[in-house]
């Protein structure tokens, strides 16, 4: 009873949100997004699947879910980090096809940092996906995250220099 109550109260605000988003489907802020077919269903992948941890507006907590806006792209300038996006394990181990989660992390990346996006930035294939979600990452993420970010701050020092 309580279950069901609790099921009701959470499947209404999304059906409302996919309402929406689809409203907004074909406007212009969505035509700048190599390879995402789909935007707004990607939107909707992302409600379904991330947004739980990321939060909707991608800024994370502080707890334990690190921001993707303003963030996430910065990965993209460090060795190893377009790999790190592919395999962490929230990532990997989505329930969603090639095709989907490659869309999903391209929509994510031009959402939530656009800004950060390297030039010349090629979108995940679905092949590229494929092949890196094989090799999810377990309990080393954490040191190869940290690893990671001090490449992201080094490399902004020297971009600053
Ligand atoms: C259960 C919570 C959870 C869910 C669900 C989740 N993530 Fe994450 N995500 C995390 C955590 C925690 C990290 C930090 C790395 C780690 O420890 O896995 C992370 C890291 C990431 C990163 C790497 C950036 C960074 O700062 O480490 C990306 C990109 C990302 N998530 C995207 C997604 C997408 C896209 C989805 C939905 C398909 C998703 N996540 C679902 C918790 C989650």
């Amino acid at each position: 009873m309580k279950r069901a109550a609790r099921l009701g109260l959470f499947t209404a605000p999304v059906l409302l949100l996919a309402a929406s988003v689809g409203a907004g489907q074909g406007s212009a802020q969505f035509s700048a997004m190599p390879g995402v077919a789909h935007p707004a269903r990607a939107r909707v992948d992302y409600m379904l699947k991330c947004q739980g941890c990321h939060h909707p507006d991608g800024g994370g907590n502080l707890v334990n879910t690190p921001p993707l806006r303003g963030e996430v792209a910065k990965f993209l300038a460090v060795p190893g980090g377009r790999e790190f996006l592919g395999r962490v394990p929230g990532v990997a181990s989505t329930d969603l096809d090639d095709a989907r989660l490659a869309e999903l992390l391209n929509w994510t990346l031009y959402t939530f940092d656009r800004q950060h996006l390297p030039a010349g930035f090629q979108p995940y294939s679905p092949g590229e996906l494929a092949k890196l979600r094989k090799a999810p990452l377990r309990l080393e993420r954490a040191e190869m995250r940290a690893g990671l970010v001090r490449a992201i701050e080094n490399h902004q020092k020297r971009a600053k220099n």
